[in-house]
Formats: structure tokens, C-alpha cells, sequence
């Protein structure tokens, strides 16, 4: 049975490197294709059974959730007018799907967005998504499999998984980096295994692999004790990843290499590319 329900999004970011495109919308709700960004990490989720989404969110960006509301007016307008095939764009959310909105009040970092959460998500294990990150929807014979079997492996195994994607060199510094063990630390499992350590953001020089932390993760609930106990690092911030490095000395924590690819919503060039992409695919 599948016990991870719960799915924390952090949004409360003010999308720097999206301006003067996120000045006013939040960058989650920016177009790829003919969606916004979100929709396709909040589908990803659902069909991997997640059935409550967490916000972390910010006061400026209250359009997410108004994005995921029912829009009462605008369903009765399009009801009375018969138009059945935008009632259910608009309404694609499941109802069994719950949202909920946490604030982050101080911008502290991710570790510190995912433990602002811990109130809502409880004793639950949860996934975190970061909308920044898009695995490809169009590679459709495998890469919407990525969240199932990361959860699957942690249902069986009850460690942490943490999806990773080979990145080039000149990339490396934008990323929390894995450090695979020397020996075989195959978990015979679906694309997993274990691993030393991370390091958040490297130099070229410094990093231990290629193997880039891209914006999935599936947690117990102990990480948020260890998020507790986090003190700011890197860019002078509470960094998820040096929680995940704290969990991995009494736990163990296993990477998951993840199929097909993803796209970089978060940065202009790269959400150029994946919107031109996504509008190709869609034409
Ligand atoms: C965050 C994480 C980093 C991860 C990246 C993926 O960094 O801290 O470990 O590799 O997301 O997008 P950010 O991009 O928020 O600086």
C-alpha cells in the first residue's frame, strides 16, 4: 500500500531570474505550452498518488492558489453557456485532491520552505516537488514513472529517495551534487542506490560526481527533525541538502536516477527552450 499522500511545493520564491517575466506572475504560473508551469509538477504528483498538496508559499503569489480554487463564477458562466470541453480545463484537479497554503514568512532557503510544512505533513512520509523542475511529460512510455517507483522503492525500503540526472560540467555548480559510495551500493531496486553524501553547489574541482539533486525527493517524516537542527550554509541558507547529508549518517539515504528528462523552468534561457519545446510538442 502506498502510505506518501502528501506532496510539499515551495512557490514563495520571487523568481529572480525570471523577471521582469515573474515581476507580477509568479513564475510557477508562466506558460509551457498551453499550461501553466505547476500543472504539469501538481499532475506528475497525482498519478503518482499523492493526494494533498502543500504549498509553501508567499503573500505576493496567492495566484497559485487561486489557480488550484474552484472558480465558482467562471464554472457557472462557462455551465450555462455549454461549454463542457473548457469546464474541464479548468477543473482538472481532482476533487479528492486537497491544497493546502503554508507561509514560509522569512526567506531562509528550501530546507527551511520544506520545514514550514512540518505542521501540515505531520508524522506523514511526503514527497517534495520544486515546480522549477519539469520532467519531460511528452516521453510518455517512461518518464511519468520516475515519482511511481521513487516512492515505490521508498514503500519497500523506508529510505529516502532522491532523484538525480547526470548534468555537463559547466552545470555542476547550479546543483546539490551526489557522492555515490566506491563499492557497489546497488539497493536492487528500480534505478536506486545508496550513496555517501552531497554536496550543495560545488566547484567543478570539488565535485564528488556529475549526478545532480533535480527537484524530487520522497522523505519520512525524521528529515524534519534534522531541518531543525540545520544551520544556514551555502548563499547563508537553511539548505535541504545538508539535511539529507545529517539523515544519511543514521539512516541512509538512496539517489534514484531518473528517466527521460527534465526541463528548467526557473531560469530564462532554459524556460525559453522548454517553452518553445512544449509548444512544438503541443502544435
Ligand atoms: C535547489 C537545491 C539543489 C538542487 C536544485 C534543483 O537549488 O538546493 O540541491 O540541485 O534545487 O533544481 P536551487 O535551484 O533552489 O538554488
Amino acid at each position: 500500500m502506498n502510505t506518501v499522500k502528501h506532496a510539499v511545493i515551495p512557490v514563495a520564491g520571487f523568481g529572480t531570474r525570471m523577471l521582469p517575466l515573474s515581476k507580477s506572475v509568479p513564475k510557477e504560473l508562466l506558460p509551457l505550452g498551453d499550461k501553466p508551469a505547476i500543472q504539469y509538477v501538481i499532475e506528475e504528483a497525482i498519478e503518482a498518488g499523492i493526494e494533498h498538496i502543500v504549498l509553501v508559499t508567499h503573500g505576493q503569489k496567492q495566484a497559485i492558489e487561486n489557480y488550484l480554487d474552484i472558480n465558482f463564477e467562471l464554472n457557472t458562466q462557462l455551465e450555462a453557456k455549454g461549454k463542457t470541453e473548457l469546464l474541464s480545463k479548468v477543473n482538472w484537479l481532482p476533487n479528492n485532491v486537497k491544497v493546502s497554503a503554508v507561509r514560509q514568512g522569512k526567506a531562509l532557503g528550501l530546507g527551511h520552505a520544506v520545514l514550514s510544512a512540518a505542521h501540515v505533513v505531520g508524522d506523514n512520509p511526503f514527497v517534495v516537488l520544486l515546480p522549477d523542475v519539469i520532467i519531460d511529460p511528452f516521453i510518455t512510455d517512461y518518464s511519468r514513472d520516475n515519482l511511481v517507483e521513487m516512492i515505490a522503492n521508498f514503500e519497500s525500503s523506508k529510505r529516502s529517495q532522491i532523484m538525480v540526472e547526470a548534468v555537463a560540467d559547466e552545470d555542476v555548480h547550479k546543483y546539490g551534487i551526489a557522492e555515490p559510495l566506491e563499492s557497489d551500493s546497488s539497493s536492487g531496486q528500480h534505478n536506486s542506490f545508496a550513496v555517501k553524501g552531497f554536496v550543495e553547489k560545488p566547484d567543478l574541482a570539488d565535485a564528488p560526481s556529475n549526478l545532480a539533486i533535480v527537484g524530487r525527493y520522497v522523505f519520512d517524516a525524521a528529515i524534519f527533525s534534522y531541518l531543525e537542527k540545520t544551520v544556514p550554509s551555502v548563499g547563508g541558507e537553511v539548505q535541504l541538502t545538508d539535511a539529507i547529508d545529517a539523515l544519511i549518517s543514521k539512516y541512509g539515504v538512496d539517489v534514484y536516477q531518473m528517466k527521460g528528462q527534465s526541463h528548467d523552468a526557473g531560469d530564462m534561457i532554459t524556460y525559453i527552450k522548454a517553452f518553445t519545446y512544449f509548444s512544438e510538442q503541443q502544435a
